[in-house]
């Protein structure tokens, strides 16, 4: 991997269950960059759960402060960064990913995204909802709008470890 690669942030965007967050421990490790989690970021700063920050605030007012803890870990030591599903949607944060990261698209089709968020998620969007349909209506909706990531790499076999090799492969 050439050492300019490190220079920048990578970022990793996707649909729920697409493997964000273990994938980009997994890749931070390998090339010897620190890791954050958008999402436990949030948490940390609002000190609330992301579905209590949702119930108690709004979707919208999610998405600011995501967009406000994005913007702050991108100007940091460069990391490896995986963001919640929904953040690259926001303009403004997407143009922020575009412009300062290494931006990668994990894309995988629904069917293994339902079988890896699980019947029962803790995720607000899933909640008393078929995951199957959801995923399917964010799939129509989102994928367009991911494809202007950098680089997309399919996420859809197990393990995890496949992806990680050809994101490093992607990279070299
Ligand atoms: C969301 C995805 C979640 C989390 C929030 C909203 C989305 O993150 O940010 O529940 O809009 O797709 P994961 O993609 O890590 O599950």
């Amino acid at each position: 991997i050439a050492p300019a690669i490190r220079a920048r942030p990578i970022v990793l965007v996707g649909l729920m269950g697409s493997g964000k967050s273990t994938i980009g421990r997994r890749l931070a490790q390998r090339l010897g960059m620190r890791f954050a989690d958008a999402d436990d970021e949030i948490e940390r700063a609002a000190g609330m759960t992301i579905a209590d920050i949702f119930a108690r605030f709004g979707e919208a007012h999610f998405r600011d402060g995501e967009r406000r803890v994005i913007a702050r870990l991108l100007t940091g030591r460069p990391l490896v960064l995986a963001t919640g599903g929904g953040a690259f949607m926001n303009d403004e944060t997407r143009a922020l990913i575009l412009d300062k990261s290494l931006c990668i698209w994990l894309d995988a089709d629904v069917a293994t995204l339902v079988e890896r968020v699980g019947r029962r998620s803790h995720r607000p969007l899933l909640k008393n909802r078929d995951p199957g349909e959801v995923l399917r209506e964010l799939a129509a909706i989102r994928n367009p709008v991911y494809a202007e990531a950098h680089i997309r790499v399919s996420s859809a076999s197990n393990p995890h470890e496949h992806t990680v090799r050809a994101i490093l492969e992607a990279l070299s």
